[in-house]
């Protein structure tokens, strides 16, 4: 069998374009049961285990077919979830929503013990994570596809944390159980046409994760009900399309008539996130 090290370089030299550094190593790391690149690393010089099966994922790789699928682990932040083709692969602007939202909580919500929602949890990676900043919180993940749910229990579990997971449509299951939030946190799926989704995202991933027809359409379903969960004094959180900042600025206008909002860059420079901070006395300063 190679050594990790001779792998590695062999597949560098390839030059394909899906078989990065970054890829090399978390398919070496995965194939060899190593937890971080520095574990391989360590192991550099020592015989590849698992050879055959690294041949296999580097082939289905090759073909197109994205990495995290391949291993079935995506980082997010400092965490590694567990993925697979029923989930959207976490992506990095989400990383940012997650903190972008800590900083909100942290200035509007100090010390309170709140409970959070995670709507259109897919892997559940937001509300796991919010989970993680706020251990005390009583924290919900919900998704429409009992498949996504089924990995978000997956990632919970093997994180050891504790949320409580909700089958239904949007707001729906949060209404029906009376659940009052202090923080809703929501990537939900918005892009408006398959035209301009890149061909391997839309060969491989879930395209109930991906489409929107408009592409408003779950900000507005869940705009309209959300008087029925949100406490007085409360935070909406979502990631949104780059391109659609006036249609989004006037359904908040419609829809929070009273409510302060803000929209926030990525670290592109992109307007992606969106902040709406309900406040009983209506003191925004
Ligand atoms: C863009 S993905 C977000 C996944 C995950 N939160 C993330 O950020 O990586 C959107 C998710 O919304 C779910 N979804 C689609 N329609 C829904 C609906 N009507 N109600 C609840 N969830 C829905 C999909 O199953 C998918 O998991």
């Amino acid at each position: 069998m190679p050594t990790n090290r001779e792998v590695y370089f062999s597949f560098i030299k390839e030059n394909n374009k899906y078989l990065n550094r970054n890829v090399i190593t978390s398919v070496l790391c995965a194939c060899n049961n190593y937890v971080d690149n520095m574990t391989l690393y360590h192991h550099f010089d020592d015989e590849c285990s698992n050879y055959n099966q690294l041949l296999e994922c580097f082939e289905r790789i090759k073909n197109g077919e994205p990495f995290q699928y391949v291993i079935e682990k995506a980082h997010f932040i400092d965490l590694v979830f567990y993925v697979n083709k029923y989930v959207l692969i976490p992506r990095q602007e989400t990383e940012e929503l997650v903190i972008g939202t800590k900083v909100m909580i942290d200035k509007m919500l100090p010390l309170k013990t709140l409970t959070i929602a995670d709507v259109c949890t897919g892997s559940g990676v937001i509300g796991l994570y919010m989970k993680k900043l706020y251990p005390s919180a009583e924290v919900y993940l919900s998704d429409i596809d009992e498949k996504c749910l089924a990995v978000a229990k997956k990632n919970g579990e093997m994180h050891h944390l504790s949320v409580k997971y909700l089958q239904g449509d949007l707001l729906q299951p949060i209404i029906e159980k009376g659940i009052k939030l202090d923080v809703l946190v929501c990537n939900p799926p918005y892009i408006g046409s398959k035209e301009t989704i890149d061909e391997q995202v839309w060969k491989y991933e879930p395209h109930k994760a991906l489409l929107a027809e408009p592409k408003t359409k779950y900000y507005e379903e869940i705009f309209k009900v959300a008087d029925q969960v949100m406490k007085p004094d409360s935070i909406l959180a979502f990631e949104i399309g780059e391109d659609m900042e006036d249609e989004i600025c006037a359904l908040v206008e419609y829809y929070f008539p009273n409510s302060a909002y803000k929209l926030a860059k990525d670290m592109y420079g992109k307007l992606r996130f969106l902040y709406i901070m309900i406040k009983e006395d209506g003191n925004y300063a």
